[in-house]
């Protein structure tokens, strides 16, 4: 019995193969390799001792699909991962997105729905809440009209997994995620941005490292203790933790409904202002950055209510913002090393 995990060398994706492996469960990692590196395997390698299957596959081509199912007839569960996640160039080029993020889902729910049975959990954003009204926000909280093509994959997505859950024995979790950060402890595998990062975490740390110049603070003007936005940064470690509880919560027949929804956060908001400070005492040093204008389509706040996840997962978040922060620092600073040519 194989998990199938795609998009498996990309961030979450490869902390929750480490998850999965050290449950004991064997993998086939699939990533067309456009946002990550061969080398992740190897990291994966020197965690658990064991290397993941892996296939580089283009999801949006059906064939290819049809053809990793046929190789791999005994797939229990998949754990859907695989999608471009930029926001801006979703705006930028929507088809892409829609091609990208709706063709492989879609192609992947074919296969399963042959199946006698299938487990399937998705990778959701808390961006499908858009700016909620209260927080925290539960996960009936309205769904508003997405901002970018991206999160409008997102709410697709979840709607198209709906929709086939009823009419086929397909049992499946969709993961609402709020802001996922940090990196292994062991700093084997991390977060690999391409080009300039978006992100508030990897920028801090490239600002850090001197990759960057400043870091510029998007607006210091919102109705928040501080001024600067707030967001639920969750450890990736403890992310990919909750899969594979929400994965044996599926194979355990534990599900009450065949589509659940559960939030992954802390349940704790963080200020920009309040991550930078925290960066600057775990990495001991002063953060350049400045206050500019706010971002088009950043919302004031957003964090999560855990209850759910904790109750019925039996799932809950172990590690801190500061622990999440010193393990992005940790592994950028290996990123720097291992650029350097030996001397
Ligand atoms: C972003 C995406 C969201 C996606 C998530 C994945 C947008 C509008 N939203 O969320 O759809 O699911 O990433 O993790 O892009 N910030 C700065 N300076 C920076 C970068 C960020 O001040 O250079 C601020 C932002 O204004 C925001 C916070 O830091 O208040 C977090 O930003 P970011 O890491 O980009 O995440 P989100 O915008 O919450």
């Amino acid at each position: 019995m194989k998990i199938l995990v795609t998009g498996g060398l990309g961030f979450i994706g490869s902390h929750t193969l480490v998850a999965l492996q050290t449950e004991g469960f064997e993998v086939i990692a699939v990533d067309n390799l456009s946002n990550s590196s061969l080398e992740v395997l190897d990291g994966i390698e020197r965690i658990t001792g064991t290397k993941p299957l892996f296939e580089n596959i283009e999801l949006r081509n059906k064939s290819a699909v049809q053809k990793l199912f046929k190789k791999y007839d005994d797939i229990r569960g998949v754990i859907h991962f695989a999608a471009s996640k930029a926001v801006g160039e979703s705006v930028e080029n929507p088809l892409l997105y829609y091609e990208n993020n709706l063709n492989s889902l879609i192609y992947l729910l074919q296969e399963l729905q042959q199946k006698p049975a299938a487990h399937f959990i998705f990778s959701s954003s808390c961006t499908v809440y858009g700016q909620a009204e209260k927080m925290p926000i539960t996960e009936d909280a309205p769904i508003q009209v997405a901002l970018s093509p991206y999160g409008n994959t997102k709410q697709i997505g979840e709607e198209i997994i709906k929709d086939v859950a009823k009419v086929k024995n397909i049992n499946a979790i969709l993961l609402r995620y709020f802001n996922p950060i940090g990196a292994h402890e062991s700093a084997e595998i991390g977060e690999l941005p391409l080009g300039v990062p978006q992100n508030l975490v990897p920028f801090i740390t490239q600002t850090a490292i001197g990759l960057r110049e400043k870091l510029s603070v998007f607006g210091n003007d919102y109705p928040t203790t501080d001024g600067t936005a707030v967001r639920d940064y969750i450890h990736v470690v403890d992310l990919a933790k909750a899969h594979v509880v929400a994965l044996q919560r599926l194979l355990h027949h534990q599900n009450l409904e065949n589509v659940e929804i559960f939030n992954l956060g802390t349940g704790k908001g963080s200020s920009v202002l309040e991550v930078i400070q925290a960066f600057e005492k775990v990495s001991d040093q002063k953060l350049n950055y400045q206050i500019v204008g706010r971002r088009e389509g950043d919302i004031t706040e957003a964090y999560a209510h855990t209850e759910k996840a904790n109750t019925l997962l039996g799932w809950k978040t172990e590690l801190s913002l500061e622990d999440a922060l010193s393990s992005a620092w940790k592994w950028e600073k290996k990123l720097e090393i291992s650029k350097k040519p030996p001397s």
